[in-house]
């Protein structure tokens, strides 16, 4: 902006204020006497010399009175040295605050008041950011989460915000001022970290107190921080980080400390539970090793010392074999290793439906067990049994695991086992059929021992039958002559002679005794024949359901004849269920019974026969007893009767079979026999059997 120049002499003693920056004005008690360039460029207008100083107002604005007033005080000589506060209107319009102050000048004779002004703006503003500021700082301490107090030079609490209310409980308003912070967080008087960081003695000091965690902050060099623990805090204690750093003014000098106080405890005890967890983990992992170390040796062991071979393979390769492995297919040690699985088998075909079938096997999950023919290193072949299962799959490629047994023995042993069963079997068919032979022997052998009794019983009826023919011949050679003279017409005479010779009265009262006589006689005869087959027969031998009151009826009529001239057949039968059984050979049984009983009566002797029910270790039976009063036996034969061949009989007599094989009869019955005597009193014996027949009867047996 231009400004037109002020008018003054050349001569004006005050033309050197011009050079001053500072708005510079002269007065003397009439007016304005000088203004100077720098005052006027701000103003940006003039102000004629000689203005009063009450016209000064215009520049002065609502200051005017102050300027008076301060004016009047400094001609006074009692003006405040400070100066006046005013506030010029610049050519920018705006108002700008300056100290003017007055100095009294004397400029010859005349004396003047020189005013100088400073510009305060400057100042006002930075007072006013500082206020601002502090008032920020103030807010932004007092919400800070993180506790902070501040100690002055002297140590003492000029700061406390909320959130270290909060920590510690103890409010703001009693700590302020107190040289004792350290009761906020200590039972016994220590110094804070800001102290020592104030008073320079942290390095020293520092470490003695808070150990080796107290570092310099990596942020700030001046700063000092530790973690530390602080019981008292919170109740349970807490976890704090704590920084104090040095408060320095322009000058570098040390005018106090903040400190700051992070609660870390969450971070802590998150840190231990990561560090516990870590430390389980690593105890965990080393045990695990530890077992799969052992599994690991006890694998090779196991494998080592198995006596099957063990072997691995993977795509038909061979990954890994044990000794015995090697051994069985007579390999060299660490030989199979990457062997191809098809040498093992003695064709490709054989090798391909192996395959095939244990393939099928373990796609489904399921082991293989399978028995083959498997190739030695020399050739020679091995009856092998293999027992295969999939492991886990190392990269995609199952592992098959596979066990072997060499059972080349085992097989020749079964195939030894098969024949001999086969020839067993053979032999016990052969001796059943021998011994089916020996019954049927013995029944004859008893047959014989009756024969002599029976060819009695026999002979005796057929004797009178024969006789009785020879009368009736005669009878009816009498009566045909007669019929014939009557047919010719003989003379009367002649009829009665013949009629005389045939003796036809006695003859017509004599024939119908003759024929009922030859009638019963013929009859005893049919009836011992039909006792005798019904006997002698080979076939019944079935499985039946039969009566054995009825059965011991048929026997003791065969054997009665031989009886019944040395003892009397007593029978005192119960009443008995009908009994599954072999009912000829029973029967055959009961015969030699019977007939022991005969042979061992001299004469006039009892034998009685009984029957009844009676259970055996829960099972339903019938009793058969045959109890004879003959010589009885002496302990020494009653131990032996049972030996095949043992007998007391002379030869042609006694077969010694009877008893032995009557005791295998009711075995396989399932049933027993059981005897009592005494030598010179008589014997008894008895046989049991169950009811229902031997579990499983129906299927033949013999
Ligand atoms: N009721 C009995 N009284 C005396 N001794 C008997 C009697 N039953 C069997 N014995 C003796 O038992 C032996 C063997 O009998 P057994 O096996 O039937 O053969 P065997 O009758 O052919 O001699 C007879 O020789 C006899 O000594
Ligand atoms: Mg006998």
């Amino acid at each position: 902006m231009a400004v037109a120049p002020f008018p003054q002499p050349a001569s004006d003693p005050f033309a050197l204020l011009d050079a001053s920056s500072a708005p510079t004005l002269v007065c003397d008690a009439q007016g304005l006497r000088f203004a100077n360039t720098a005052l006027r460029q701000l103003l940006g207008r003039e102000a004629p010399a000689g203005t009063p100083l009450a016209g000064l107002d215009w520049w002065v604005g609502e200051g005017g009175q102050a300027l008076q007033a301060y004016l009047a005080q400094a001609w006074a000589g009692e003006a405040d040295t400070s100066g006046v506060e005013l506030r010029l209107h610049g050519a920018d319009g705006r108002a700008r605050a300056f100290e003017f102050s007055a100095r009294p000048w004397a400029v010859g004779r005349d004396r003047v008041l020189v005013l100088t002004g400073r510009d305060l703006q400057d100042i006002h503003t930075s007072q006013e950011t500082l206020l601002e500021l502090s008032q920020l700082l103030h807010q932004i301490m007092e919400n800070d989460p993180v506790p902070a107090f501040v100690l002055d030079e002297r140590g003492r609490v000029s700061y406390w915000n909320a959130a270290c209310e909060r920590l510690t409980g103890v409010p703001s308003r009693d700590m302020m001022g107190a040289t004792e912070a350290w009761r906020a967080f200590y039972e016994a008087p220590r110094p804070l970290l800001a102290d020592l960081v104030m008073d320079g003695r942290v390095d020293r000091v520092g470490l003695e107190i808070y150990g080796t965690g107290l570092k310099r902050s990596a942020s700030d060099p001046r700063a000092w921080q530790f973690e530390g623990y602080f019981p008292n805090l919170g109740g349970r204690g807490r976890w704090l980080q704590v920084t104090a750093a040095p408060l320095q003014d322009e000058g570098g000098r040390v005018v106090g400390a903040i400190e700051t106080l992070q609660d870390v405890s969450d971070r802590r005890i998150a840190e231990d539970e990561v560090r516990r967890h870590r430390a389980e983990l690593e105890d965990m992992v080393a045990a695990r090793t530890a077992e799969l170390l052992v599994t690991h040796h006890e694998l090779d062991a196991f494998m080592a010392n198995a006596p099957v071979g063990i072997v691995a393979s993977r795509g038909g390769r061979i990954t890994r074999a044990n000794r015995t492995f090697h051994h069985m297919f007579g390999l060299d040690e660490g030989g199979p290793g990457g062997l191809g699985a098809r040498r093992f088998f003695f064709s490709r075909a054989e090798y391909r439906d192996f395959l095939r079938t244990a393939r099928a096997a373990l796609r489904d999950g399921d082991s293989f067990t399978h028995e083959v023919h498997l190739r030695c290193a020399d050739g020679s072949s091995l009856w092998v049994q293999c027992i295969a299962y999939l492991s886990d799959a190392i990269d995609g490629v199952p592992q098959v695991w596979w066990l072997l047994q060499d059972r080349t023995g085992v097989m020749r042993a079964q195939r030894e086992l098969v024949g001999n069963y086969r020839a067993l079997k053979e032999v016990n068919q052969r001796l059943a059929e021998a011994q089916n032979q020996l019954i049927q022997s013995e029944k004859m052998a008893s047959l014989g021992q009756l024969a002599a009794g029976l060819a009695h019983e026999i002979n005796n009826p057929l004797g009178f039958v024969c006789s009785n023919l020879v009368s009736m011949r005669r009878y009816a050679l009498g009566l045909i002559a007669l019929v014939r003279g009557h047919e010719q017409g003989a003379a009367p005479q002649e009829l009665a002679r013949l009629r005389h010779a045939a003796d036809v009265d006695y003859v017509l009262q004599d024939l119908p005794q003759l024929l009922d006589q030859s009638d019963e006689g013929l009859a005893r005869v049919k009836k011992i024949i039909l006792d005798l087959k019904d006997f002698s027969r080979v076939d019944q031998s079935d499985w039946q359901d039969a009566d054995l009151n009825a059965g011991l009826d048929s026997t003791l009529n065969m054997a009665m004849h031989e009886l019944k001239y040395k003892a009397r057949v007593v029978k005192a039968y119960g009443e008995i269920p009908r009994v599954h059984c072999l009912a000829g050979q029973l029967n055959q049984v009961f015969m030699n019974l019977v007939v022991n009983a005969a042979q061992a009566i001299e004469q006039d002797g009892e034998i009685v026969v009984r029957t009844g029910v009676g259970a055996h270790e829960g099972v339903d039976g019938v009793w058969v007893e045959v109890q004879d009063n003959g010589m009885g036996m002496t302990p020494e034969v009653q131990r032996r009767v049972f030996e095949p061949f043992f007998t007391t009989k002379p030869v042609g007599q006694g077969t010694g079979l009877g008893l032995s094989l009557s005791f295998s009869i009711i075995k396989k019955h399932e049933g027993h026999i059981e005897l009592d005597s005494t030598p010179g009193v008589g014997t008894r014996f008895r046989v049991w059997v169950p009811v229902a027949g031997p579990q499983g009867a129906g299927r033949p047996l013999h």
